[in-house]
């Protein structure tokens, strides 16, 4: 296995994706993989913070250095699969178990520098009454021991080595085979639709009331759904 070597492990740090950055900037090599019991500055997608009580979730970065655009649904891909048959992803990459999400997943790159960055959380052994009130509607849990965050590390690191490795076509139906999306109402800024799965870029494709179909690029758009 060539990820999670070397790892630096820390009791606490504001985020395990700054040091990883820093680490990535200075050379680090491919697989390289930190992580922390606990956070105190975690970040989310679009701006958000990422809250979990120490040691209870998994809170790791890796050092990629032959990433492609597909990333963030290649990860999403691999941790559901590490999480179990009844993880589903939520577009782009949110895993979610039963209506709840479980995971988050910020990738960050620097293409020009040949690395980036894949932040992961998983909520492993969160209680969510231990999460900040605004996310007990929507958090979940795998529920299991704080003793099971490490070997899920190792469940993970083996699932993305196999997502990793994959063809883009199988990669893309292995994300469509837990699409939690299909077929729902979206809205975001821009409008309303159905979403009818993604295209092979990974953008989400949906259908507008007019009739019509757009896509909405993950970078740009946030699903108030
Ligand atoms: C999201 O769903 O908004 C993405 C959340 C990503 C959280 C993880 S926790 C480990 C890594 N370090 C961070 O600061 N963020 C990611």
């Amino acid at each position: 296995m060539t990820l999670g070597r070397p790892r630096l492990h820390v009791r606490e740090t504001a985020s395990t994706n700054d040091r990883a950055r820093e680490l990535a900037a200075a050379g680090a090599p491919h697989g390289t993989l930190v992580t922390a019991a606990a956070q105190s500055a975690g970040r989310g997608r679009q701006g958000r913070t990422w809250s979990a009580p120490a040691g209870h979730a998994l809170l790791m970065s890796l050092v990629l250095r032959d990433a492609h655009s597909l990333l963030p649904l290649t990860a999403a891909v691999a941790v559901a699969e590490a999480v179990g048959d009844d993880a589903r992803i939520k577009w782009p990459n949110d895993v979610l178990v039963g209506g709840r999400k479980v995971a988050g997943i910020l990738a960050e790159g620097r293409p020009q520098e040949g690395w980036a960055v894949l932040g992961i959380g998983v909520n492993v052994a969160v209680r969510v009454e231990d999460l900040p009130p605004e996310l007990h509607a929507s958090a979940g849990t795998l529920g299991r021991d704080p003793s099971e965050v490490e070997p899920f590390l190792t469940s993970l690191l083996g699932a993305l080595e196999r997502a990793l490795s994959l063809p883009a076509d199988q990669l893309l139906d292995a994300w469509r085979s837990r699409d939690a999306l299909l077929g729902h109402p979206v809205s975001w800024t821009a409008g309303r639709g159905t979403t009818a799965g993604i295209d092979g870029e990974g953008r989400l494709v949906v259908e507008l009331p007019d009739g019509g179909r757009t896509t909405l690029d993950a970078g740009e758009v946030h699903l108030e759904c």
